[in-house]
């Protein structure tokens, strides 16, 4: 059974701040990837929510540094990845976490313009950051990337068209990424988390009641965190996933496989 095989790695996590105090995907993965030894390059636009990331890492003696960017624009993601190769001579592992909720509303109601910023946002990010990304892997011999989707990705539901079209790109660009960049020792995974409680969601007000309708929408009925995403991320990029790339791992305690069944038989066709 292979080790994790994480220690002295280094580490890119996009969106490793969380947006508001708390604990969100991003910063569950940087700190659980420090956790296992890697050097964590902790992106984020805003260098506050960065910092507050790398407060908690450094009280866990682990290694990272925040890395200031814009993942939307190109200029920004060339100049992180420099940045990090430059202090630590590597790059082993890009976790795309940065994504948004986006503009609301069907077809008939999404607003084009913030279409296509949001877009860059959730899915163009995540093209720009792989491609400065990946020829780094390369000197190293290889390397991991997780895209962070949702199951609003694999499904309808939602009623938010942005999202779901965004996440479903992600879905799909990781399996052709996967296909792309196999052959050359680099894997290309995607976590679809479920309705995790995160600061994504809450930090602009949740009821009591939408928090408990969205626990109880799952097969296990319990709260999902954004440690649970996390420690999928730590899995896809240890070495205990070297023969796994291009899937797309629901995180979302049961939600992708069906409702809450009725335990009441009811009489079959005959
Ligand atoms: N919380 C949920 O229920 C849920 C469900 C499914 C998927 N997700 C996905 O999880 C990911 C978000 O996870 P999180 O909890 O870390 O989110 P978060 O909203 O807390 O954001 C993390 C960080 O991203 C940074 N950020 C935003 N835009 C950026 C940009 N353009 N460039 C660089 N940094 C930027 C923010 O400053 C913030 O610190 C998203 O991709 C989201 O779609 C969340």
């Amino acid at each position: 059974m292979p080790e994790m095989g994480l220690e002295g790695k280094v580490a890119i996590v996009t969106g490793a701040g969380s947006r508001a105090p708390g604990i969100g995907n991003g910063r569950a993965a940087a700190i659980l990837l420090a956790r296992e030894g890697c050097k964590v390059a902790l992106l984020d636009a805003t260098k506050e929510l960065g910092d507050a990331t790398k407060e908690m890492i450094d009280a866990e003696g682990g290694t990272s540094m925040v890395v200031v960017a814009n993942v939307a624009e190109q200029a920004s993601c060339e100049a992180a990845v420099k940045t990090i190769f430059d202090s630590w001579g590597r790059v082993d592992v890009l976790v795309n976490n940065v994504g948004i909720g986006g503009p609301m509303g069907n077809a008939v109601d999404t607003d084009a313009d913030a279409w296509d910023a949001a877009w860059r946002i959730n899915v163009t990010s995540m093209m720009l950051m792989a491609k400065y990304a990946i020829p780094e892997m390369r000197k190293a011999g290889g390397g991991a990337i997780v895209n962070i989707a949702s199951i609003d990705g694999l499904r309808g539901g939602n009623p938010n068209l942005f999202y779901t079209a965004s996440k479903g790109a992600v879905v799909q660009m990781t399996r052709a990424m996967a296909s792309h960049h196999g052959p050359e020792g680099i894997r290309v995974n995607c976590i679809a988390p479920g309705y995790v409680y995160t600061p994504m969601v809450f930090a602009q007000g949740m009821e009591a009641e939408l928090r408990e309708r969205r626990r109880k929408n799952n097969l296990l009925q319990t709260e999902g965190t954004g440690w649970d995403i996390g420690k999928g991320v730590v899995y896809l990029t240890s070495d205990q996933a070297r023969w796994v790339s291009g899937i797309i791992l629901s995180i979302d305690a049961g939600s992708m496989a069906g409702t809450v069944g009725n335990t009441t038989p009811i009489k079959a066709f005959d």
